[in-house]
């Protein structure tokens, strides 16, 4: 079967030696900011929460809000006064994520809104001079992708993706034994967002649904995986992925669909990545049927295997029938806890319980921040793990053809 190239991943090779003579913005660097004055873009259910958790987190504060409904605009701010800290500037009409970006005594722009918009919001951010955090996925096609690259490394700006699976404990720890060689080579990864959200997704008999009918419609609209980055990115990570491996190609088939809608999309995804190494990652997306909870998160090498769901275990070479879980598991937990579980975990477990994890991830993006330091992830990253939402679907709708994936980094 031959593999799909994709038309504007041509035109950007063809533009590799301007590019070339571009800085590549992978250890980005900027000058440190002592307290990082923020805006915020959409205000639903996922921000407010992030609008609250800023409010422990030393070294920033929320000088802007917006959102295009009055009621999320003022529950935002509230959640800002009632700590005690200034009420901040807002913004409630169709241009005020432009006004937003616009404003002067911002530096970071954080993105919550829906899908589709996020690439636009981030693009004007970093054009505006602003470092830019985004919800996942970044972007929804391989163009935008593209122009978050390109507006970063023009700007020299960060642009973060908010992966928040990518500091969970679990992923944190086989990160730092993938790190220090304890499974060997990574021969195989898998990672997935597996969840039953049947009861958000359906309609009531007045037609409305407990879930955003954006994040329904677009899954409706397409056939692929729409929400690869949870599964992706930890995976990513401890594959070295950008760090010394690179995503080659995709396969990806969807199931029939079923249920009561007559969009187009499957209800399973699965996808299978090539890395430039010849290693393999299996990325899969399910929302309507009845299974538990589960990212996958598999991790399998030439010394050692790391399993997440349904029961945390590793297992290992000499033994390796004998799957580590309970107190066996918690051992090596221990011993390769990384440092994050040990800086945020306790108090981000207090203010918000299992969310802890954007927790940690808020903390660290300040500190990066405050400190000029790179950031955990990079707009690389962001792009590479976005682009599958239409690389799956470019495949998906071709009879599982391969897709070439793009090297957002060309080739550095
Ligand atoms: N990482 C996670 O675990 C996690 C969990 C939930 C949601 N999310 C992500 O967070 C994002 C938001 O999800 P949500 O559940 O909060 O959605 P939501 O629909 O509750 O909120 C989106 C908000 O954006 C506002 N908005 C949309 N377009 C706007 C514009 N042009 N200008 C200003 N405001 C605008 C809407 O009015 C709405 O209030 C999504 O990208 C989603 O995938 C991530």
């Amino acid at each position: 079967m031959r593999l799909i190239f994709l038309d504007c991943t041509f035109a950007y090779m063809n533009k590799k030696t301007t590019n070339e003579l571009r800085e590549s913005v992978l250890d980005l660097r900027c000058a440190p900011i002592e307290c990082v004055r923020i805006g915020f873009i959409g205000l639903g259910v996922r921000a407010k929460r992030a609008v609250s958790r800023m409010m422990h987190i030393e070294g920033c504060e929320i000088v802007a809000l917006c959102d295009l409904v009055q009621e999320n605009i003022e529950e935002a701010s509230a959640i800002i006064t009632e700590h005690g800290a200034k009420a901040p500037v807002t913004f409630g009409d169709a241009d005020g994520w432009r006004n937003l970006c616009e404003m002067q005594g911002i530096d970071l722009v954080y993105i919550c809104t829906d899908w589709a918009s996020h690439a636009d919001i981030a693009v004007y951010a970093m054009q505006n001079g602003k470092h830019v955090a985004t919800e996942v996925p970044a972007a929804t096609t391989v163009a935008d992708c593209w122009r978050l690259v390109d507006t970063a490394e023009a700007t020299r700006k960060h642009c973060i993706m908010l992966e928040n699976c990518c500091y969970d404990e679990f992923e944190l720890c086989t990160i730092n034994m993938a790190q220090q060689g304890v499974f060997g080579e990574i021969i195989h990864c898998e990672g997935s967002y597996l969840h039953d959200l049947r009861e958000r997704i359906a309609t009531n008999d007045n037609g409305e649904r407990k879930w955003s009918n954006w994040q329904v419609e677009f899954m409706n609209s397409h056939n692929g995986n729409p929400y690869p980055t949870h599964g992706l990115g930890p995976i990513a990570l401890a594959m070295n992925i950008h760090r010394g491996d690179k995503m080659k190609s995709i396969v990806s088939v969807s199931s029939r669909r079923v249920g009561d809608s007559d969009g187009l999309n499957g209800t399973m995804n699965s996808s299978l990545i090539t890395t430039e190494k010849g290693n393999t990652i299996l990325v899969q997306h399910c929302v309507a049927l009845p299974r538990p909870y589960s990212r996958s998160f598999l991790v399998s090498g030439t010394e050692g295997f790391a399993q997440k769901y349904p029961i945390q275990h590793f297992a290992f070479a000499q033994d390796s029938d004998n799957a580590l879980t309970g107190e066996a598991c918690e051992k090596i937990l221990e011993k390769y806890r990384h440092p994050y579980v040990a800086e945020y975990k306790e108090r981000g477990t207090e203010l918000c319980g299992r969310r802890w994890i954007d927790y940690a991830m808020d903390c660290r993006l300040i500190h990066c921040l405050r400190n000029g330091l790179p950031l955990d992830m990079n707009v690389y990253d962001a792009a590479l793990w976005s682009c599958l939402v239409e690389l799956t679907d470019i495949s998906a709708n071709n009879g599982g053809a391969p897709v070439e994936i793009p090297d957002f980094t060309r080739g550095r």
